[in-house]
């Protein structure tokens, strides 16, 4: 008798080429799916449980089935992505039966290429799966951000989701996070993304970036505004959290335009911008993302900026394909040199959209 194949649901990462902290105020975002992602694979388990093991973390997950477990109580502490997950598609109808999960992941952890998203993403589209349904690609971006809410409580935007769902191989993705139209727009073969990690993790993040949204939020308020999107630069001039969102959601705009012109000096320009917004405005950087910004621009970079929530984490820069692997080579010793710090670099492709594989 031969065995019915099993499932595996695969999820990438993400990278943000620009438009930080602009997704929960319902701006303009320019993200690319990563070629490395979190793969799930789905076998049937017993006892309506939910038992999960990963191939990189420690632990047994073991969750009940029908969403009863308050996912921060669980441990080990990444099985609160499972019950969050189990939970989140509950409450939207679906019912989850017994199951084994096998986790694993080439996205790397607390950098700010969204490991957790592409976990949560997997997660929700294999249970629901599982469950029999099929979620709408935008329903399932917010169910993956209400299971990562309930795990980790960080209120995050719909970005990281989003990208992981609709990614496109070699684009990268305007999503406008208001209306949630996502138009892809084809990388040129002579730009390269470069990714270079700064060696410490993100810190603070999470209760920096709670402080961070609720500014935007109050600022809008303020403003008599629904989000920061529909406030004008003249509103906002006095407000450096606020200016931020307003510069960067222009900023988002003019890159797209100029990576669809193939125009690499305004797209590095733009980067460097975002940056300085980041840093002077949003206060999201560090000392160590402003060294590696800087000498990746030295050593070629068309420009470059952090990436994600910031406090740590990576930064993304632009280079001529050719240049690419000079530039970050010489941007990392340098880095090494001035900093005491192993940068991890590398050149990043767009990959493709979480989806389904059977495997026999
Ligand atoms: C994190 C969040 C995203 C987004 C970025 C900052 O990655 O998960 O929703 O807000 O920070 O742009």
């Amino acid at each position: 008798m031969s065995r019915p194949p099993k499932v595996q649901w695969h999820a990438p990462g993400r990278v943000n080429l620009i438009g930080d902290h602009t997704d929960y105020c319902g701006g303009f975002v320019l993200p690319m799916a990563l070629d490395r992602e979190c793969v799930i694979t789905v076998a049937p388990g017993a006892a309506d449980r939910v038992n999960a093991t990963s191939l990189q973390l420690e632990g047994v997950v073991d969750v009940a089935a029908d969403g009863r477990d308050d996912p921060r109580a669980v441990e080990p502490s990444w099985g609160r992505f499972v019950a969050g997950a189990v939970q989140a598609v509950t409450e939207r109808g679906v019912r989850v039966p017994a199951l084994d999960l096998e986790v694993s992941s080439t996205v790397p952890a607390g950098s700010g290429l969204s490991s957790s998203s592409a976990l949560a993403v997997a997660l929700t589209l294999a249970l629901a799966d599982a469950g029999g349904v099929e979620l709408d690609r935008r329903d399932a971006a917010r169910v993956a951000l209400d299971a990562e809410v309930r795990a980790v409580g960080v209120p995050g935007g719909l970005m990281d989701q989003l990208a992981s769902l609709f990614g496109q191989v070699d684009h990268a993705l305007l999503i406008d996070c208001r209306s949630l139209d996502i138009e892809a727009i084809p990388i040129p073969d002579d730009i390269a993304v470069l990714v270079a990690h700064c060696g410490l993790p993100r810190t603070l993040a999470d209760s920096e970036y709670a402080e961070r949204r609720a500014a935007c939020e109050r600022a809008a308020a303020a403003l008599g505004v629904a989000t920061l999107r529909n406030a004008t630069i003249e509103q906002v001039r006095e407000n450096p959290r606020a200016r931020h969102v307003v510069t960067e959601n222009a900023r988002v705009l003019a890159c797209a335009d100029a990576l669809r012109a193939n125009d690499l000096d305004t797209i590095g320009a733009l980067m460097l911008a975002s940056h300085a917004s980041l840093r002077d405005d949003f206060e999201v950087s560090t000392p160590q993302l402003d060294l590696l910004v800087e000498l990746l621009v030295e050593a070629g970079a068309a420009g470059a900026r952090l990436t994600g929530a910031g406090f740590g984490g990576c930064a993304v820069g632009v280079a001529r394909s050719r240049d690419a692997h000079n530039v970050l080579a010489r941007a990392a010793d340098r880095y090494q040199a001035a900093s005491g710090l192993e940068p991890t670099v590398f050149i990043a492709r767009a990959g493709p959209a979480a989806g389904r594989t059977l495997i026999a």
